[in-house]
């Protein structure tokens, strides 16, 4: 099959070759998308989960529900409060209720509880990155003093989408090891790719970012796991280089996770993040909105693989 051409409105890349040339279904091979999510299940996370984008939480309450466990999340003048979210008194569901001076006051008979926290009902360690909140809970974990992060372009532009989906954080992970179904399963936005290099547990590609069906930008990107919940892309040749895009799966319960995914974009022109900083109110959604797209095709994915590993 012949590929189509683009026209390519990013920085010109140097030839290279592709690893093979055999089609991508006989490039994705199983044991490798399956071993190199192996070795990120390996690291350690530190006990660290993503929650939200901080941009997403307003003065709450809101309710989570993370690996398992059901959370209020509100804010405070010190910043992002998170502990559970059930009423030390009887139990009602903190989230429920509403935020008075930076405590979380309960529906059902108004206790008014702040970050002090009362008797064993406490407001778990969390960390703000600048972009994402995460929560310390890993239950048999080793836990760290912040979560493991991947490096990232500064200054950038952020924007962040979370979703849902039926299945684990591996079949979130295990979706992004498989770059070969990029430009078949999303041709909307991808054309051209190409595996460039591939390691244990890393993957190169070339490929075309679509713009409209016959323009785009050409980057080379790498995608590999800093920890077992979490797959960056970061662009390494071609336009943004730094750029990254991470991807975060947080457990809900056995069989649900949510898809937290953050783009970060750099450029060394100087006019883009000025520009994109001047028009974030409308270049943000636009991104978000690409980014969901994406993944709720990647979430269908990520939920047949749930479903084939449950029938095993
Ligand atoms: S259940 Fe919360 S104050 Fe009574
Ligand atoms: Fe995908």
């Amino acid at each position: 099959m012949t590929e189509p051409k683009f026209l390519n409105v990013g920085r010109k890349l140097p030839p290279t070759d592709a690893i093979s040339d055999l089609p991508d279904w006989k490039q994705a091979q199983p044991a490798w998308i399956n071993s190199a999510l192996e070795h990120a299940l390996a690291k350690p996370a530190g006990g660290w989960f993503v929650v939200d984008a901080t941009r997403a939480i307003g003065d709450g309450p809101h309710g989570y529900r993370i690996d398992g466990e059901d959370y209020v999340v509100w804010r405070t003048a010190d910043g992002i409060a998170v502990a559970p979210d059930s009423c030390p008194h009887m139990g009602a569901r903190m989230s429920d209720g509403f935020v008075r001076d930076g405590c979380v006051v309960c529906p059902w008979h108004g206790l008014a509880i702040g970050t002090e926290g009362l008797g064993a009902w406490k407001p778990l360690t969390t960390f703000d990155d600048g972009v994402l909140l995460w929560l310390r809970s890993g239950k048999g974990e080793e836990l760290t003093d912040e979560p493991i992060l991947p490096a990232r372009p500064n200054p950038y532009f952020d924007a962040t989408m979370r979703l849902e989906a039926k299945c684990d954080p591996r079949d979130v992970i295990a979706n992004r090891l498989d770059p070969w179904h990029g430009s078949h399963f999303h041709p909307h936005s991808f054309g051209n790719l190409r595996a460039l290099e591939k390691t244990d547990s890393t993957v190169t590609v070339r490929v075309v970012y679509r713009m409209t069906k016959r323009v785009g930008m050409e980057v080379d990107a790498i995608f590999e796991c800093p920890e077992p919940r979490t797959i960056v892309m970061t662009i390494i040749r071609g336009e943004g280089v730094g750029s990254v895009v991470e991807t975060h799966a947080t457990p809900i319960e056995p069989g649900r996770s949510a898809v937290i995914e953050t783009t970060l974009a750099t450029s060394d022109r100087p006019q883009f993040l000025p520009f994109m900083k001047m028009f974030a109110r409308f270049v943000r959604p636009v991104i978000e909105s690409r980014a969901r797209r994406l993944w709720v095709e990647d979430g269908a994915y990520a939920e047949r693989r749930y479903e084939l590993r449950q029938a095993q």
